[in-house]
């Protein structure tokens, strides 16, 4: 059995929306064909107590100079190691949002910089390298966005201005992840004429993903 840690940003993710339609039917073939699995989501945008936060950045400073902690930092920092387990605990990452200019959610960076975490999740080599410490782990980014930019739909490949899913990508090899891939919806503000096809399009790709991760 395999646990599956989903980290789910949308500012209005109470609503209707391409990124949630996407990641349903993403999830809901994974459970036929992984009906043991555990699913745990984390809807970051609707609580994220953990931000990089005035406590957050005196805890990294004292954890780096050696010193104590007061009882603000200690309570922030036990709690926050929960999540930090059930991190480096899970077997399979599935990140979903909505692009916002090129980038990720800010509340889903704020979750990357919850786990991004000396010693946990990765550690710095002799010559001052970061290396990760997590193995034979795999990730999906399920992503909406509103332009074309993984060759879809006949447009030509601009990956590399998709820089949210390059750096979940980035973050997760560093910690020693890269069995990654992306699953997008994309086009449909571009051609919004064609939105219902290209999102059936993207739909049955979504399926084909979550019976194979
Ligand atoms: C603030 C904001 C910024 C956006 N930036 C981009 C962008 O850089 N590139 C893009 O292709 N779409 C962009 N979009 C469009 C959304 O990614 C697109 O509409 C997506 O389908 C939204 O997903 P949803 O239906 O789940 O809300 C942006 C939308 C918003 C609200």
């Amino acid at each position: 059995m395999s646990t599956v840690l989903v980290i789910y940003a949308h500012p209005q993710s109470d609503k209707e929306s391409s990124t949630k339609a996407l990641y349903n039917h993403f999830i809901k073939a994974y459970k036929i064909s992984h009906p043991d699995d555990k699913v745990i989501e984390h809807n970051v945008s609707e609580y994220m107590p953990f931000p990089l936060n005035k406590i957050a950045i005196s805890i990294y400073n004292k954890s780096m100079a050696r010193q104590s902690f007061n009882a603000d930092e200690e309570r922030f920092k036990e709690a926050r190691q929960k999540w930090i387990d059930e991190f480096v605990q899970a077997d399979k990452y599935v990140f979903v949002n909505p692009m916002y200019n090129l980038f990720i959610p800010a509340k889903m960076k704020s979750y990357i910089d919850i786990v991004m975490q000396v010693p946990d999740t990765f550690h710095y080599t002799d010559a001052g390298i970061p290396e990760g410490n997590l193995h034979n782990k795999k990730a999906i980014h399920i992503q909406a966005n509103g332009g074309n930019y993984h060759g879809s739909n006949g447009a030509p490949d601009a990956s590399s201005l998709d820089l949210g899913h390059q750096y979940i990508g980035t973050i997760l090899h560093i910690m020693g992840v890269d069995d990654y891939q992306g699953v997008f919806a994309e086009g449909m503000d571009h051609d919004p004429q064609n939105a219902e096809k290209i999102l059936n399009q993207a739909f049955e790709k979504a399926e084909e993903a979550g019976k194979k991760f």
